[in-house]
């Protein structure tokens, strides 16, 4: 059976060569070949499969879908957009900047550590939907003695005098002192949620780190402000799968 035909416009534009009249004017300058032969007409139409397509005398691989990993660092907020603040997608550089990636979930913006982000809608849902329970951790330094009844009101599950309810979290002491250094496991992602639910046990969060989401870990060699493409096995990490042994 043959593949589906996609235009050689939408194709470019879904990689991140630029918007659609971005890519239309690259068509326009030749710089676009299809199987060796310039294409001149943005609405040319191709069986990805069968077809490679060149610009500038680079062949653009396809993708239905793009998985990367963040180190986020302070100061840039998790959103696509913003007139104001930098985004975490200004981090990216300008072809792996595709209109079609969003962050999974939020992160404040003076929390740092692992964002995913991908233009996957079910995966995002699996990993955010209350109900699959994936768990988050965070490391957190604390302003205060961190104790044992902490731990034991995390492990009940914290309740707001504003009525917000969260689930039981794991609560792991990591140093005390006048900074106190922990690890929290939430399986659900509200707002603020950390930081309020170590002010609900009298203390203050004064630098915050997610280090993991499922099985995934922030990976080492990742700097501040960096970001890389999942490998095949971290994706499977992360989608909650058994990493095969063959795959890197
Ligand atoms: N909890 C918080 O308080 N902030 C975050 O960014 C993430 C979890």
């Amino acid at each position: 059976m043959q593949g589906k035909k996609i235009r050689m416009d939408k194709f470019l534009a879904h990689i991140g060569y630029g918007s659609r009249s971005e890519v239309q004017k690259m068509i326009k300058q030749k710089r676009v070949k299809l199987n060796e032969k310039v294409i001149y007409k943005p609405d040319t139409d191709f069986v990805i499969e069968e077809s490679i397509v060149t610009v500038d005398g680079k062949q653009a691989i396809y993708q239905e879908f793009y998985y990367y990993v963040l180190n986020k660092p302070q100061g840039v907020i998790t959103a696509t957009e913003d007139v104001r603040h930098e985004t975490v997608l200004d981090l990216l550089s300008l072809i792996d900047r595709r209109k079609s990636l969003a962050p999974v979930g939020r992160l404040d913006k003076d929390t740092e550590g692992l964002l995913i982000l991908t233009n996957d809608g079910k995966l995002t849902h699996e990993l955010l939907s209350p109900k699959k329970h994936v768990d988050k951790v965070y490391y957190a330094k604390v302003s205060g003695m961190i104790t044992l009844e902490d731990v034991e009101q995390f492990e009940q599950g914290i309740v707001l005098n504003d009525g917000t309810k969260y689930r039981p979290a794991k609560l792991e002491i990591i140093s005390i002192g006048h900074t106190s250094e922990i690890y929290v496991t939430l399986s659900e992602g509200k707002f603020h949620q950390v930081k309020r639910m170590v002010m609900a046990v009298g203390k203050e969060v004064t630098y915050l780190k997610r280090i993991k989401m499922g099985a995934l870990e922030l990976p080492e060699d990742l700097k501040l402000g960096e970001y890389r493409a999942l490998t095949a096995s971290e994706l499977k990490l992360l989608k909650g799968e058994k990493p095969d042994a063959q795959a890197v």
